[in-house]
């Protein structure tokens, strides 16, 4: 029986919120509105492209068109991401006490995440953009991974991705120069993510405490690679290929681009701070930071 009482106490506030604030985005978002003209779908300055040789020769049509194809990606990935947490949160509830709020709670959040998923399905649907679906390696892994994980690095894997969505979300959400339909997506998903992070910081903080030390070296490793992969997914390099620019090229520019360096950095910051407060980011596994450009040596 699970029941002990802050983590049913988080779970029992959360389901309240859950109640009192959800969203149904087949019907609370108008899908048939208008694309507003002359309008981004990402804060210019976010492109990956943004400042570079590439960028600059870019005219404004282009430079939007390739924030839409940025916006797609996002969500094609966001899609990948929720697949693989949804098939999580199942294989954790198989274990749990099915009368816990902790339990419901977990439930609850795989609901969000099936409307999330229909969503950013939607989304994509309405920019005519392509799903850039993950290469046929870290399709793979996600495979493994969603089938195996449990533990820290399950939850803190699930918080990478969804602090780093978040920010770039967050500042959506807020920028009134934006396409109204990727910030209404934003907006939605913010508030109902906003539940997920708290409870996913809570879990995992009780994971961390249980873990013996070989669990958690084992648990960096995963959590490195995760981070890896999210920053490197973001942007598929064929969303490039949408303004004229081949994959290889955009993405070389992308990386060595100081401004979508320090764009990565801004919106991994949060999750980054909180997991080495926990000790994640550390050994074998804090090469993986690095490596995606996240921490420097
Ligand atoms: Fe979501
Ligand atoms: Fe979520």
């Amino acid at each position: 029986m699970e029941s002990g009482f802050p983590r049913e106490a988080v779970a029992t506030r959360l389901l309240t919120a859950s109640v009192r604030t959800s969203y149904e985005p087949t019907v609370d978002i108008d899908w048939a509105a208008p694309v507003r003209p002359g309008a981004y779908w990402l804060p210019p300055e976010r492109s990956s492209l943004y400042g570079t040789p590439l960028w600059q020769r870019l005219g404004e049509e282009q430079r939007i068109e390739l924030t839409k194809h940025e916006a797609a990606s996002a969500a094609s990935a966001g899609i990948w991401f929720e697949t693989i947490l949804m098939q999580m949160l199942v294989r954790h509830y198989y274990d749990a006490d099915p009368t816990s709020r902790h339990a419901q709670y977990a439930l609850t959040e795989i609901a969000d995440e099936c409307r999330h998923s229909i969503m950013f399905g939607r989304l994509i649907e309405a920019t005519g953009c392509p799903v850039y679906r993950a290469d046929p390696l870290d399709h793979l892994l996600g495979r493994w991974l969603k089938a195996t994980a449990t533990g820290p690095q399950m939850y803190a894997a699930i918080l990478i991705a969804e602090e780093i969505l978040d920010a770039f979300q967050r500042e959506i959400m807020a920028d009134e120069s934006l396409q109204p339909l990727i910030r209404m997506v934003s907006r939605i998903h913010v508030v109902e993510e906003a539940r997920h992070v708290r409870f996913a910081r809570d879990e995992l903080t009780r994971q961390v405490e249980a873990a013996g030390p070989l669990a958690l070296n084992y648990a960096r490793l995963v959590v490195g690679r995760a981070a890896y992969l999210i920053t490197r997914r973001l942007v598929h390099p064929r969303a490039y290929a949408a303004v004229g620019i081949t994959p290889a090229a955009g993405r070389a520019a992308a990386r060595a681009n100081p401004h979508w360096r320090a764009t990565l950095r801004w919106s991994a910051q949060r999750v980054l701070d909180h997991l080495t407060g926990l000790g994640l980011v550390a050994g074998p596994g804090r090469l993986l930071w690095v490596r995606a450009g996240l921490l420097d040596r």
